[in-house]
């Protein structure tokens, strides 16, 4: 993708794949924009699907699936044990990272409930690069604790670093010496650090925490969810990586971990998900607990369709035109934004395009969400869907207080090769509009509050009228446009 230069000079996102089969959406008018996210809730995550028009909720079970990817589901072994399909996905995955064993997943939160039931102790403490929403809630279920030792520089909106979601090794160090190697649960690093903007983590790092965790009989676990994009990031900023083939790549962060366990819905672009590993303790271990939450071991959980899809789905994953769409879009989604001074996270990540709540909406209060206040704003003005990564999104604290999130981010997922350059456009039409009208949004206060992962499906209500006034302004500025 990045090889084909344009005669004009211009840079552009191209596609290399083609469209063999569409899903038509539609776009309301905005008094009826404004009802849909009042039934929801001011909750993105409430909206039904068919009052969106570009859903950027999430990348998770919605990237587009190749043409190889539907045939295999047709050679499916439907058998509750013993499939034939999952020892073609056990192939796969051991051809791509090279591990022994492989325990099948209905998805990502099922491996994270797995590895936390076997390694998570009452009071021991899980380092991270960042948590992630279920992983963290899988931790604290089980008494642990959750230290997060990402760079200083990874919670820098803007910056030029090309790996914020490393870990930083004094923090590292220091943490063990402090809390002491019994007391710590395991390592934790995530590819593609999702709540940090999809940030990359490099190879380079992620070896220097493992020599440190190898030497202190600590256990090491990769959450390869966003590894796809990850590798691209790789490959593009790692200079030692620029010319090594991408499987080689995998092999070689593989072999670094104890653990390695991934959500198929984002790697592999099909339903499902699984852990890796080549240790036998842990294996025998973890695989109690396979039968008993997800079903039995040739299937976890999955549809053997899908499982199909996912091997074929992994094995593209080694295809730079394949892993590059999304970073490439998300780049070009960033840049337009930001030429027209509307904050986002750069250098722009992986997995979508995030705005940079806190400068955009500088007069609202974290107390009143403006990530989340951001996201039901932009719907209003676009019918883009888009997912509160803010405060909204962290547990509360155990007295009970707002856990104030350290960044507030509004993340426009761009599933891979789904949306088109012209849907990006629009896109980023709309958010100037609501940047240059961001006076009138206000803040949002819970009406209904789970207690676990309450981004799910709380609702909020609106601190004053500006919902209204949001509509009224976009139809005296774009008369009578959808
Ligand atoms: C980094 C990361 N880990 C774990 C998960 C959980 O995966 P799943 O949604 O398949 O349960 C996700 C999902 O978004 C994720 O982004």
């Amino acid at each position: 993708m990045s090889e084909i230069r344009f005669f004009s000079g211009e840079s552009v996102p191209l596609e290399m794949h083609k469209v063999r089969m569409v899903q038509k959406v539609n776009l309301l008018p905005v008094e009826k924009r404004l009802n849909c996210i009042i039934d929801a809730g001011f909750n993105t995550f409430l909206l039904k699907n068919r009052d969106v028009f570009l859903d950027m909720l999430t990348d998770s079970g919605v990237n587009a699936m190749s043409t190889d990817q539907y045939a295999a589901m047709m050679q499916a072994d439907d058998s509750y044990a013993g499939s034939e399909t999952f020892y073609r996905l056990e192939k796969a995955l051991q051809d791509l990272f090279g591990m022994k064993y492989f325990l099948p997943a209905h998805q990502g939160r099922a491996c994270e409930n797995i590895i936390s039931k076997t390694l998570v102790k009452p009071k021991s403490t899980a380092l991270m690069n960042y948590h992630f929403t279920t992983t963290k809630a899988h931790i604290l279920l089980m008494g642990g604790y959750v230290e997060e030792i990402v760079g200083d520089g990874g919670l820098v909106v803007q910056s030029s670093e090309p790996f914020k979601g490393d870990i930083d090794i004094s923090k590292l160090n220091e943490a063990i010496k402090r809390i002491g190697t019994d007391k710590i649960s395991f390592v934790r690093i995530e590819a593609g650090t999702n709540l940090i903007g999809g940030q990359p983590v490099s190879v380079h790092n992620i070896r220097e925490v493992s020599q440190i965790c190898r030497k202190s009989g600590i256990k090491l676990i990769f959450d390869a969810s966003l590894l796809a994009d990850n590798l691209y990031f790789i490959k593009m900023r790692e200079s030692e990586y620029k010319n090594t083939e991408i499987v080689e790549i995998i092999r070689e962060i593989a072999s670094l971990f104890d653990i390695i366990y991934f959500s198929g819905r984002k790697l592999g672009a099909a339903r499902g998900g699984g852990i890796l590993t080549s240790d036998d303790e842990l294996f025998i271990k973890m695989r109690e607990f396979v039968p008993l939450y997800e079903g039995f071991l040739t299937y976890g959980g999955m549809s053997v369709r899908e499982m199909e899809a996912m091997a074929v789905g992994l094995r593209e994953t080694t295809d730079i035109d394949v892993i590059s769409q999304t970073p490439v879009f998300v780049e070009a989604l960033s840049n337009m934004l930001h030429s027209k001074g509307i904050p986002v996270v750069l250098p722009p990540g992986g997995l979508g395009c995030h705005l940079d709540a806190k400068q955009f909406c500088s007069h609202i209060p974290q107390t009143q969400y403006p990530a989340g206040a951001l996201a039901a704003a932009l719907y209003i003005a676009g019918g883009i869907r888009g997912m509160e990564r803010g405060t909204i999104s962290e547990q509360r604290n155990e007295d009970g207080s707002d856990h104030p999130a350290e960044m507030e981010l509004v993340r426009l997922a761009l599933p891979k090769r789904v949306f088109t350059l012209s849907q990006i456009k629009y896109t980023t039409d709309r958010i100037e509009w609501l940047y240059k009208n961001r006076s009138i949004i206000g803040g949002l206060k819970f009406i209904e509050e789970p207690k676990v992962l309450r981004f799910f499906f709380g609702r909020l209500s609106p601190a004053n009228n500006w919902h209204k006034e949001l509509t009224q302004q976009f139809r005296n500025d774009f008369g009578d446009s959808l």
